[in-house]
């Protein structure tokens, strides 16, 4: 799957992410420096009930969120809040030994959802189950999504 899309269209896109991706823990968003993977992530998680997703201190490597009641905007069915959602910020990182000391892997194997921003920083700790995402800039206004589903 590949897509074009603007600001206006993250959270759609992201919809269509999670609809495509229904199967997936863990998801690796690959892109340079700016490239937007902060903003959709921020959207998927959104999307899945989180409500303090912008509140959340972007500086940290680990942040956790919990889902809350949700209404499905594709079926209108209630979603039961109170899962627990990881998302990762590996630029600080240098190497797999220290992503295993931050808690990273604990966090990728736990059956949780993850989101994992510079997973080139430690790729040998990633599952094999792992979705990789590549977003690029197409122009100031347009950012592409690329993914193998
Ligand atoms: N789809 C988009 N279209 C246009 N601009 C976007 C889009 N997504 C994000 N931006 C803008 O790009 C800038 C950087 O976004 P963001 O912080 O999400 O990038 P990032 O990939 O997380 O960067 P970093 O690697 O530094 O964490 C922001 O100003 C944001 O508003
Ligand atoms: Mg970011």
């Amino acid at each position: 799957m590949e897509v074009n899309f603007t600001l206006e269209r993250v959270k759609e896109t992201a919809a269509m992410l999670l609809d495509k991706a229904a199967n997936y823990k863990v998801f690796a968003f690959h892109g340079e420096m700016g490239a937007g993977k902060t903003t959709f992530i921020h959207a998927l998680c959104e999307l899945m009930g989180v409500q303090d997703v912008v509140t959340s201190p972007t500086f940290s490597i680990i942040n956790q969120y919990k889902t809350n009641d949700t209404i499905d905007p594709a079926t209108g069915a209630q979603v039961t809040g109170g899962q627990t959602i990881y998302h990762m910020d590996l630029y600080r990182i240098r190497d797999e030994n220290e992503a295993l000391n931050a808690g990273i892997e604990d966090c990728l194997y736990s059956g949780n959802i993850c989101f994992v921003e510079w997973p080139g920083k430690a790729p040998g700790i990633f599952p094999d189950e792992t979705l990789h995402i590549e977003i690029t800039s197409v122009n100031d206004n347009t950012r592409k999504l690329k993914i193998n589903l």
